[in-house]
């Protein structure tokens, strides 16, 4: 699809997402040919660098993070790079980068804030003041949105002042993933599971999100967050909502967001009268991670006190037709055995079995939508054992990998998301509602969690967590997927 002209103006231009995300992305951008000729893209931070130091810096960090860059591609896209020096708690600077704008008159502009959401306010305040906001204007927000619903509200509300909310892209950027948005085709480009995907034919789902690192340097953010915050409130809700939305009537950005919204407020709610059955909360201890021995959270924080949740288990019922009593169990944590993410649809058992008991077990099938490392999809069907030994079953893998598939770099979801704000399609978006919906679930957990007496569990650096989670759903007479891996 082609992309008009556009100036993007990234605050936050030698932070660590510039550096490791969205220089590499707009670069792989350019280089497939994506980029209008004169497109500029318009760095600002605090630093007193020149448009030539900055340059220096985006090389260095395209060089570390870009495999295969080319000096040719290269060199365009250093060209399309400015730099305008923005210091946002004094205000200065705003009229520079006026200026610079108004060099190219009806153009996209997007003003991308990769940085603290302390700054989104201000920084939208002195865009209005300078009178940058046209009618092309459009803003990216980087997550975290508020801590809690209510600064979720003060939040939007000051950006709102400035621009509409058509011109406003709150980003996940799980949802600029390819597997992610694979799940929309998946449900909705095959006739095969649409008409088992609900209540009669699936007996749960299992969103994993789980990571090997731990929290290292953002320990500091991290701690005021802590994973459900950090992945549950955006990420993980966000794949719920694919998982169990109704057929958006089509992919037009509110078709899919009035969709998801339902899903979000149809969420049971959890608090205190329900949460010692619902969830579960885990910090990690020192252990070993990748052959290495690694510190535990508190270690790493340096404070013996804080009760941060490093891992999150909860088991989340949609109370709607569709779902109504299948759980969705979610999970994510940081320093897990694996780097992986995975939603397991298990379907219910066949109703009657016509083999003798000689046939060996019959497992329920199983879809297996991989979304990273590995990426792929995966469904698990009986099939007969080959041989002449009589009527053996057994369970195999029909396996789709992506790699193995298309043999094309797999563009990482920033690549999509950006492209799109310039389109202006909010579809992989989050809108206000859907921000708020999520935060009214989120937020009478972290209330009840805040009064209880209970603390996180330790668990072992390298593990899947604490106990507790597999009693999560064993209580349920179920296994997280791994524990059944053939
Ligand atoms: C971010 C969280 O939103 O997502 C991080 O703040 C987390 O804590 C990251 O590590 C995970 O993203 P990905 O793309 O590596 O799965």
């Amino acid at each position: 699809i082609e992309v008009q002209e556009f100036d993007l103006v990234v605050f936050g231009a030698s932070g660590d997402l510039a550096h490791r995300k969205l220089l590499p992305a707009l670069y792989h951008r350019d280089a497939d040919g994506q980029m209008p000729e004169n497109a500029r893209i318009i760095c600002s931070a605090r630093r007193d660098y020149t448009d030539d130091d900055y340059c220096d810096w985006a090389r260095t960090a395209l060089q570390e993070h870009v495999k295969d860059l080319e000096e040719d591609h290269l060199a365009r896209f250093l060209k399309r790079l400015r730099y305008v020096k923005i210091d946002v708690a004094t205000a200065q600077g705003f009229e520079d980068l006026k200026k610079v704008l108004d060099e190219r008159e009806d153009v996209i502009r997007g003003f991308y804030l990769a940085v603290g959401p302390d700054l989104f306010g201000t920084i939208c305040e002195n865009l209005g003041r300078v009178g940058a906001v046209n009618d092309h204007a459009r803003v990216v927000m980087e997550k975290p949105i508020g801590k809690d619903g209510a600064s979720a509200k003060a939040l939007n509300d000051t950006v709102g002042a400035v621009f509409k909310e058509e011109q406003i892209f709150r980003i996940d950027h799980y949802l600029g993933k390819e597997t992610v948005q694979n799940l929309m085709a998946l449900r909705f480009a095959n006739a095969l599971f649409e008409p088992l995907w609900n209540a009669a034919h699936i007996d749960h789902v299992q969103i994993t999100v789980a990571e090997s690192l731990g929290v290292g340097g953002r320990a500091g953010y991290y701690d005021t967050a802590g994973a459900l915050r950090d992945m549950v409130q955006n990420h993980i809700l966000q794949l719920l909502c694919l998982v169990a939305m109704e057929p958006p009537e089509s992919m037009n950005a509110d078709s899919v967001r009035d969709e998801k919204l339902k899903v979000l407020k149809a969420l049971s709610p959890i608090g205190n009268h329900n949460l010692d059955k619902l969830t579960v909360r885990g910090q990690y201890r020192a252990g070993a991670s990748a052959g290495g021995a690694v510190p535990g959270y508190l270690e790493e924080l340096g404070n013996d006190e804080s009760r941060t949740e490093t891992f999150v288990a909860l088991k989340a019922e949609i109370a709607n037709w569709r779902w109504s009593g299948v759980p969705f169990y979610l999970r994510t944590g940081k320093r897990l055995a694996q780097r992986v993410s995975e939603i397991v649809v298990q379907f219910r058992p066949i109703p009657h079995s016509i083999f003798g008991t000689e046939a060996g077990k019959i497992t329920a099938n199983r879809l297996i939508i991989r979304l990273q490392p590995d990426e792929g999809v995966q469904m698990q069907i009986m099939i007969k054992d080959p041989g002449p030994g009589g009527m053996r079953l057994r369970q195999v893998p029909l396996d789709m990998s992506f790699a193995d598939a298309f043999k094309v770099r797999n563009p990482d979801a920033y690549e999509r998301l950006i492209m799109d704000v310039i389109r202006g399609n909010q579809t992989l978006f989050m809108r206000r509602d859907e921000v708020d919906a999520a935060w009214s679930w989120i937020d009478p957990i972290l209330a009840a969690w805040a009064t209880s007496k209970e603390t996180p569990k330790g668990y072992t650096a390298g593990t899947w967590g604490p106990s507790a989670s597999i009693a999560l759903v064993e209580r349920d007479g179920r296994t997280w997927s791994e524990d059944d891996a053939e």
